[in-house]
């Protein structure tokens, strides 16, 4: 056995089985350094004395080469590892699709923090409506023209007894005829007015449908804020001061309000409103608005009358306005059809993600 071909034999082992099978070569229990050892009892003691010292020199330093090997094996193997599974921190990101709310969503929250920072509280209500609430409480019996101003979708009961309308008070209401998809969010003045003594200011936030012929400002589906405030000595300065507050909430100082005369069944006076746009300076039509009609004063507490509670409403006055949500978006940021609210297009959506 040659001592330094062993050793650099051991320098060269280029993994961990190699340099484990050149111990098991020198130093096993077969290994040549091993019989070399045994063979020593055939010689001289005095070649034997001898021979045995350089004998365990040779095992010595064998055993330091095959560990100075394996820690470099090791190390090798270490770096390597770290090289292979190294992250690159200077790539860029891998962004994931994020979701944003809709651009109705995010005008109506907008619509929601101005009438909070006002003291409203927001109530919801049902989209299928019974004709009674969205109709004939608020004083458009069956006969009167100003329902035509409102096509309606009719919901049939067709074998659907379990079907009805839930009143204020979850009672069944269909004694004044069928169910309709609500034209606008007004019945939910009639239906928070019964269940609650005033004061109140409250805002409703809906969809609302209508039986139209779809162009670029009409759809068949869309939204409506609604507001009412009823209470002692409340006139229509409260009402003029809240839109024009709302003007000031959506376009900064500038905001402007302008009411004109007209005709609503549920108000007394009505009128129009319309709001002051710097950007195209010009106005915008917004929403009807005016003082709550007394029939409805009457018809709630007929209802709440019928149900036991007491009359709360005589000697109340107060003021309601409805308007439409996604014509304010397509005025404020310019769209130029209402068709693609809901057409899901997201090259359109993402413009406005929130
Ligand atoms: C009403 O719906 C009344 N309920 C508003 C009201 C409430 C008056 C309380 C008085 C007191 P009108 O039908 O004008 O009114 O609709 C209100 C607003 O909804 C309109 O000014 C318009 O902004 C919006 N709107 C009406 N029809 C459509 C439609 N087809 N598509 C999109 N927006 C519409």
């Amino acid at each position: 056995m040659e001592l330094n071909a062993a050793l650099e034999e051991i320098g060269r082992a280029e993994s961990l089985e190699a340099l484990q099978a050149l111990k098991v070569r020198y130093l096993g229990r077969n290994g040549l350094l091993t019989q070399a050892m045994k063979a020593l009892g055939q010689l001289s003691p005095e070649e034997r004395r001898e021979r045995g010292r350089s004998l365990n020199e040779w095992k010595e330093r064998l055993e330091r080469a095959l560990e100075a090997r394996e820690a470099t094996l090791k190390e090798q193997a270490l770096q390597k590892r770290l090289e292979e599974e190294a992250v690159d921190v200077t790539l860029p990101g891998l962004a994931f699709p994020s979701g944003g709310l809709h651009l109705t969503s995010l005008i109506l929250g907008e619509l929601l923090r101005i009438f909070r920072r006002m003291g409203f509280s927001a109530v919801e209500g049902p989209e299928v409506e019974s004709e009674f609430f969205n109709f004939d409480a608020l004083n458009m019996p069956e006969w009167h023209p100003a329902r035509d101003m409102q096509d309606t979708f009719w919901v049939e009961f067709k074998g659907e007894p379990s079907f009805t309308i839930q009143g204020p008070f979850g009672e069944e209401v269909n004694s004044l005829g069928g169910a309709v998809l609500r034209t606008h969010t007004s019945g939910m003045q009639i239906r928070y007015m019964i269940r609650h003594t005033p004061p109140f200011r409250i805002v409703v936030p809906g969809r609302v449908f209508r039986y139209e012929e779809t162009d670029a400002s009409h759809e068949a589906m869309f939204h409506q804020l609604e507001g009412l405030v009823v209470g002692e000595g409340i006139t229509m300065a409260d009402l003029k001061g809240a839109i024009a507050e709302l003007a000031r909430g959506l376009f900064g100082k500038e905001g402007r309000v302008r009411f004109q005369p007209t005709f609503f069944p549920f108000v007394e006076p009505g009128v129009q409103f319309a709001m002051w746009w710097p950007e195209r300076e010009r106005w915008l039509e917004l929403g009807g608005a005016g003082m709550v009609h007394p029939y409805l004063f009457r018809v709630v507490d007929d209802y709440r009358e019928r149900l036991g509670l007491p009359r709360v409403y005589q000697g109340m006055t107060g003021w309601a306005f409805g308007m439409g949500v996604e014509r304010l978006a397509i005025l404020r940021y310019g769209i130029p059809d209402i068709r693609y609210f809901y057409q899901n297009r997201l090259s359109f959506l993402r413009q406005f993600k929130g």
